[in-house]
């Protein structure tokens, strides 16, 4: 025998003795026999002793056994139909590692959210809570995979800043020694200087927004894949993250079809949102489909979570909304040619409800109209002169977006909130664990 078999892999070991090192689930027990429900972190399996097969202190040790004691289980494996996964333990050997204490805080029976989430360090133990991190798993290296393939250069950027990206309502101060710091909202400013040195570039990041909504789609802290390509503009940009999207969701269903199975996700509705070429429309074109579905916004006003919802609704795919105000977005967006009041910016909005998935642009890459809009923003000049000097050495046409991690991972298990999309959510109210 050899040594540690997982259970993802216990499939390929039926009639083998193996040894699976893990915990314990659940326990049912009737006189002669106990049924242990095991999970080893990559799946959940049933070990069956029955007692006149084992020694007296197997069976003895079982029977005393608590919800999430640890154990080592020595056993020959059986394909049973009945069993919950078709494979089935019979168990030779128990060996306890520890025993856990007793009432374990997340019983077997239904918790509100908001105790779930004060035990998140034990609710992610759950088999729902652990497929979902494995398709987080999915996302970050499907993102990885497809700009490494691409030739992207992975470039950190820092977390600490002098500076903000995304407006200054939503920065969190830092004491930096005798000065002030923030906490990164975005790295797209230093992607924009990785991008100048490496042509094309990427990073997986943690990003910090304080905002004070309490939605389903906003966390104080959350991940974000983001890239930046010099010479490339507006159509180059879309084109990519409309690849990048396609490719995620297509790679999720592939390799974690059956977590997305356990999670109930409906995976054709899924697969059919990405069949079709995303939809694309402007925000004046935004406007008129939400009037004509009752939902009158002023032009030059952002999209709330309604709105959003409307028009994921209304297309049943992701859709690019684009030629938006330049009032409403950040103050380094790059102007349409043709009317100044409007940005070569895009939004994607994902369907039933997900919300805005990805944020992007062409950036300005003129120093003169960098400067003023710096200004018009009201944003100080000194901690931007290294970003202005990407505008003076050198500069060229270039584009980048961000793409949300937790939504697009809320997206493709179907989850009601991007606060199961991330081990550990931070939110307005929310701290510990
Ligand atoms: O649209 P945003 O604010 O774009 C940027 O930060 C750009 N600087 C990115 C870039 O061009 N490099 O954020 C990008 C995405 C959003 O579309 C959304 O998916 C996600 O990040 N996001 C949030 N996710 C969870 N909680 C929040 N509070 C979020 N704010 C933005
Ligand atoms: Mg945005």
């Amino acid at each position: 025998m050899k040594g540690q078999t997982y259970i993802e892999e216990i499939a390929d070991h039926v009639g083998q003795e193996v040894l699976i090192r893990g915990w314990l689930y659940n326990l049912r027990s009737s006189g002669k026999i106990h049924f242990l429900l095991v999970r080893d972190g990559t799946g959940v399996m049933q070990a069956v002793i029955v007692k006149n097969d084992v020694p007296k202190e197997v069976f003895e040790l079982a029977r005393r056994l608590t919800q999430e004691s640890s154990i080592k289980i020595r056993g020959t494996v059986r394909a049973d139909p009945r069993a919950p996964g078709g494979y089935e333990l019979s168990v030779t050997g128990l060996e306890l590692v520890q025993l856990a204490e007793q009432e374990y805080p997340i019983a077997l029976k239904e918790h509100g959210a908001g105790f779930l989430l004060d035990q998140r360090h034990l609710w992610i133990r759950t088999p729902r809570q652990a497929a979902i991190l494995r398709v987080r798993h999915e996302v970050m290296q499907a993102v990885r995979d497809f700009f490494n393939r691409r030739g992207f250069i992975a470039t950190e950027a820092p977390i600490l800043t002098p500076t903000a990206v995304e407006g200054t309502t939503t920065l969190f101060a830092v004491n930096y020694f005798d000065d002030k710091a923030y906490l990164t909202q975005s790295g797209q400013l230093y992607l924009e200087a990785t991008a100048m040195a490496l042509g094309r570039v990427y990073w997986i990041g943690p990003t910090f927004r304080a905002e004070r909504s309490k939605t389903r789609k906003h966390l104080t802290e959350f991940w974000m894949a983001e890239a930046e390509a010099a010479y490339f503009d507006h159509e180059d940009n879309l084109r990519l993250q409309e690849e990048l999207v396609r490719y995620i969701v297509a790679r999720a269903v592939e390799r974690r079809h059956k977590e997305l199975e356990q999670l109930e996700r409906d995976i054709e509705l899924l697969k059919s949102e990405i069949e079709r070429p995303f939809a694309r429309i402007t925000y004046a074109e935004a406007l008129e489909i939400l009037k004509e579905k009752g939902r009158k916004i002023e032009w030059g006003k952002d999209f709330g979570a309604p709105e959003e919802e409307a028009l994921g609704d209304h297309f049943g795919r992701p859709v690019f909304v684009e030629a938006l105000p330049a009032e409403i977005k950040a103050f380094y967006m790059q102007p349409l040619p043709d009317d100044p009041k409007l940005v070569l910016a895009a939004d994607l909005i994902g369907p039933e409800g997900y919300g805005e998935l990805i944020g992007g642009s062409q950036r300005i890459h003129d120093l003169q109209l960098l400067e003023e809009r710096l200004e018009q923003f009201g944003l100080p000049r000194k901690p931007y002169e290294w970003y202005l000097d990407l505008r003076r050495y050198g500069s060229v046409p270039h584009s980048g977006f961000g793409l949300g991690i937790e939504r697009t991972v809320a997206w493709i298990c179907g989850l009601r909130h991007v606060r199961e999309a991330i081990p550990f959510p931070r939110q307005l109210y929310r701290l510990t664990p």
